[in-house]
């Protein structure tokens, strides 16, 4: 009995150790990414600017009404993610969504970001 009880107070003790060991060395998720995420410029939207430069660039995959088409539907796109959010995949793209960062200013992904997170 008294041998079982140093076993388990001994197996407690190397849980927390090594639950310790692994807080100060693996990156947490939050950091990570907040690393990876480009910041986003500040502009002040223009919604005809937006709807323009989303014409252009977005519809074939998105649908003509943001309903979506090879693209997932845009038209709630506010409740999935926060400008910053946005900014973040138009820019560096994600899986078969391109990267715009070559194709447009980051003034312009700003301004559809910002566009797009009000859209409820
Ligand atoms: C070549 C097709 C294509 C074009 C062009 C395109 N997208 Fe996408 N987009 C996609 C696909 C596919 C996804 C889903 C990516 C994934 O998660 O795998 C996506 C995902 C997204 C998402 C994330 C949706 C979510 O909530 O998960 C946003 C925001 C977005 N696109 C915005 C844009 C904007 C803004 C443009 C124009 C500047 C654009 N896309 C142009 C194909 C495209």
């Amino acid at each position: 009995m008294e041998m079982q009880k140093w076993i388990m107070s001994g197996l407690f003790f190397a849980a927390c150790a090594f639950a310790v060991v692994l807080l100060f060395t693996l990156p947490g998720k939050a950091e990570v990414a907040e690393e990876s995420k480009p910041t986003m410029p500040q502009v002040t939207l223009d919604a005809a600017s937006a709807e323009a430069i989303v014409t252009a660039n977005c519809i074939s995959c998105h649908g003509d009404q943001l309903q979506g088409n090879v693209g997932p539907s845009l038209q709630h796109e506010g409740s999935e993610h926060d400008a910053e959010g946005i900014y973040s995949i138009v820019s560096k793209g994600r899986g078969q969504m391109p990267s715009f960062k070559d194709k447009l200013a980051p003034e312009e992904i700003a301004n559809v970001a910002l566009w797009l997170a009000e859209k409820k």
